[in-house]
């Protein structure tokens, strides 16, 4: 049965960073581009309609924020996660990293620590180093093919920290971390008083059989948890650049929206509003036929891996779009593996090491597109592969 989400679209030609941006990042601009955390779907045709009917009056100017667009927002929360929150918790912003450094610079003062949790998604360390804070590492745990957070080491470094920045479900390893999970970071946060910004941008990207739960949900005080959310992975409009911050806190609040007023940053749009509105009201359906082809995919990808490339695992992921693929059984360097995918394979993926020095030897495959060309970009590593292997005497 043909599905919606197997139609062919042609994004070259676009200005798509993911597909035009091919030659200036992999030296190669034939490469399958499964890289960006973009999806080559079309959204829903709702949104594509709405933002129709907006085009069809000539003038775009100024924008405000209209209070139905806040209203969209406390109601996604709400239905998709039975969490209640305020109206005047929400800060717009053009994009969650933005938000990301607009509150660590807000509410802390250069040299001052922020703790990630790499692997992680690469401008979480920009952001505390281009802030000139201090960066303080947590790093993962890998045991059996799952990630965990390493909550005894996490106490001992958190110390002087301020701030911790949470990726929730996480980029790229595809945790959606657990109740006990989440309850034992609020607790330790708030043992050392810490702010946490939790990133949750992938937080409706989650397949059938998990479920996320928003940190601040989880707490009776969320006065100190930063939520960054955004429908803009969720209904792939992320150039469209419009986010949400939800602070609960009063005075972060004011310390945020102050940031925003030096910068003179709107990130209201005529068309961003619209796009984000219409998405979280008329949008959930698509989302789950979405994620129930996602989860194919992902299924599909483990199988085909298990059966023809066993030195390629997947680390399963509970929810995103992205695949963290150990290759360390390639026995490559991450140089070679570089090499090896964007020259041999011809396939377009995030280095691991990108994500952090534990990064090295993995590498992120963005499965956000119709199944066939993820189906081809496996035969073409396997063939490449086979090639290398025969080239090196290792199959002789
Ligand atoms: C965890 C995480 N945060 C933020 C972003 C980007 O957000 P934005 O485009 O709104 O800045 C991404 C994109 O991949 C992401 O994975």
């Amino acid at each position: 049965m043909s599905d919606q989400f197997d139609r062919d679209i042609k994004r070259a030609g676009t200005n798509s960073t993911k597909f035009d941006g091919r030659l200036g990042t992999f030296g190669n601009a034939n490469v399958m581009p499964l890289w960006v955390a973009d999806m080559d779907f079309a959204v829903p045709a709702e949104v594509t309609h709405a933002l129709i009917e907006r085009a069809t009056h000539p003038i775009y100017g100024y924008t405000l924020f209209p209070e139905s667009l806040y209203q969209s927002l406390i109601d996604w929360v709400w239905l998709r996660y039975h969490w209640k929150i305020e109206r005047e918790w929400i800060i717009f912003s053009p994009g969650v990293v933005p938000s990301l450094t607009a509150t660590i610079m807000s509410l802390t003062q250069a040299g001052e620590q922020v703790i990630i949790q790499p692997p992680v998604y690469f401008p979480f360390f920009s952001a505390v180093t281009k802030t000139e804070r201090q960066l303080i590492l947590n790093p993962l745990h890998l045991e059996q093919g799952r990630y965990t957070i390493d909550f005894d080491q996490l106490e001992q470094i958190g110390t002087n920290a301020r701030i911790l920045l949470f990726c929730s479900p996480h980029n790229p390893v595809g945790r959606v971390w657990n109740k006990s999970e989440l309850a034992q970071l609020i607790e330790i946060a708030n043992k050392h008083n810490w702010v946490i910004i939790s990133d949750e941008i992938h937080a409706d990207l989650v397949y059938p059989e998990n479920q996320h739960h928003p940190l601040a949900s989880l707490t009776e005080n969320p006065e100190n948890i930063i939520t960054a959310i955004a429908p803009s992975k969720t209904f792939n409009i992320p150039g469209l650049h419009l986010s949400a911050l939800i602070v609960p806190n009063k005075a972060h609040r004011a310390a945020i929206t102050h940031f925003f007023d030096i910068i003179h940053v709107s990130a209201a749009n005529p068309f961003s509003i619209v796009a984000f509105e219409t998405a979280y009201r008329k949008g959930a359906t698509w989302l789950d036929e979405l994620m129930l082809y996602l989860k194919n995919t992902r299924d599909h990808v483990n199988a085909y891996l298990t059966e023809h490339l066993p030195d390629i695992h997947l680390i399963k992921p509970e929810g995103t779009y992205l695949l963290w693929l150990d290759c360390r059984a390639l026995h490559m360097n991450d140089k070679q593996l570089k090499h090896f995918f964007v020259h041999e394979a011809e396939v377009g993926l995030s280095p691991g090491a990108l994500f952090g020095n534990n990064g090295s030897g993995f590498m992120r495959m963005n499965i956000g597109t119709p199944r066939h060309n993820i189906m081809a970009a496996l035969e073409n590593i396997r063939k490449a592969y086979n090639r290398v292997k025969i080239r090196s005497g290792r199959i002789l």
